[in-house]
């Protein structure tokens, strides 16, 4: 199958992409390289990419509404996989436009596309975890209603969501949205805890633990979310019945780590000991995420493995191998 990935120099469409070849399918990707963290890990990304020859690339900034539309080879894409967006809730504090262009504008360019396109190629999209906003429930389920939203990010992500339902209704456009939960692993983000703390760690600088530590996140290693997306893209029987073309699930590892526990993680992998730096509550966090994953388990045999012991090992090792990116 030819696939059409979008943020394929990101973490996760890095990853979604260079699984996608690996199993022997065209992945066209796209993506703007902007610079809302190092532009020369995501050239790194892509020259992995760029080794085979099923991979294109095309640098485009999806909020352009036609940049898609103008795409070399549009008409055999079969399927798309869209994960390009301005991540990060904190960022969203104080940048908040991009949030807006190529999370909400970008979403409609994509959703567009597919409207647009004879084949109507299936869409799957990632959500994330923040649209459940400030919930009080311990264990979030899709059908959960949203407490009000902790950030901007949030409300592009519901956004979404919406933008993706309506375009189901109207066009019958089959959709999957993916709401990812802190995923992490080899390529990850520089702007992501567990990447900060493995860089202050190995320079001997404190940790800053927000909210004094008392957090809880569901952490999803990369190639679980990895196996999730392919579950959801490659599956031969779909699982969306008549009528119901529109899908959310939960992609974590359906476990609640405390904030100390990817600590612990961090100064084990690293052989280092850690100060830590308690610092209060940061606008824009929630307190614990914990997905319940029941849904895509039972509808794509989704089996999460690497617990985070194991995956911040994994990332450490990886992290160490090249010097060059302790300096990203
Ligand atoms: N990593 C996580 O923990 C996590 C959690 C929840 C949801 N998500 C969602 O998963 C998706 C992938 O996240 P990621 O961690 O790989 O982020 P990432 O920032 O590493 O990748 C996103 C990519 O999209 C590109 N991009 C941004 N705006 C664009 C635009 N207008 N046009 C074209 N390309 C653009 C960026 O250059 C980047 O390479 C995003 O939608 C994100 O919101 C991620």
């Amino acid at each position: 199958m030819t696939f059409l990935v979008t943020g394929c120099a990101g973490f996760i469409g890095h990853s979604v992409s260079m699984a996608l070849l690996e199993a022997g399918h065209r992945v066209v990707g796209v993506d703007s390289l902007n610079a809302y963290y190092s532009v020369t890990l995501k050239r790194l990304r892509l020259a992995q990419l760029l080794k085979s020859p099923a991979f294109e690339f095309h640098q485009l900034d999806l909020a352009a509404p036609d940049a898609l539309m103008e795409l070399p080879g549009r008409s055999e894409i079969d399927q798309v996989i869209h994960l390009a967006a301005q991540a990060g809730v904190r960022h969203s504090m104080d940048n908040p436009f991009p949030y807006v262009t190529s999370n909400v504008v970008g979403h409609l360019s994509v959703l567009e596309f597919c409207r647009r396109m004879p084949r109507r190629p299936k869409l799957i999209y990632a959500s994330s975890s923040s649209v459940y906003g400030v919930s009080t429930q311990s264990v979030l389920t899709e059908d959960d209603v949203a407490g009000p939203p902790a950030s901007l990010y949030a409300v592009t992500k519901q956004a979404d969501e919406l933008m993706s339902q309506a375009y189901s209704s109207l066009y019958g456009i089959e959709q999957i949205g993916l709401r990812f939960f802190t995923v992490y692993g080899p390529w990850g983000r520089p702007d992501m805890a567990y990447w900060i703390f493995t860089r202050k760690a190995l320079a001997g600088e404190p940790l800053d633990v927000f909210n004094y530590g008392d957090m809880e996140r569901d952490f999803t290693y990369i190639d679980d979310a990895v196996a999730g997306v392919l579950a959801v893209a490659l599956a031969e029987r779909d699982a969306i019945q008549v009528g119901d073309v529109h899908r959310i699930y939960n992609l974590g590892s359906g476990r609640a780590e405390p904030l100390h526990n990817l600590v612990d993680a961090v100064a084990s992998a690293t052989g280092r000991n850690v100060d830590i730096a308690h610092q209060p509550h940061q606008p824009g966090d929630v307190m614990r995420t914990c997905a319940d994953i029941s849904r895509l388990c039972a509808d794509y045999g989704y089996a999460p493995k690497i617990g985070l012991n194991e995956g911040i090992g994994r990332f450490v090792d990886w992290y160490m191998s090249d010097e060059d990116l302790a300096g990203i």
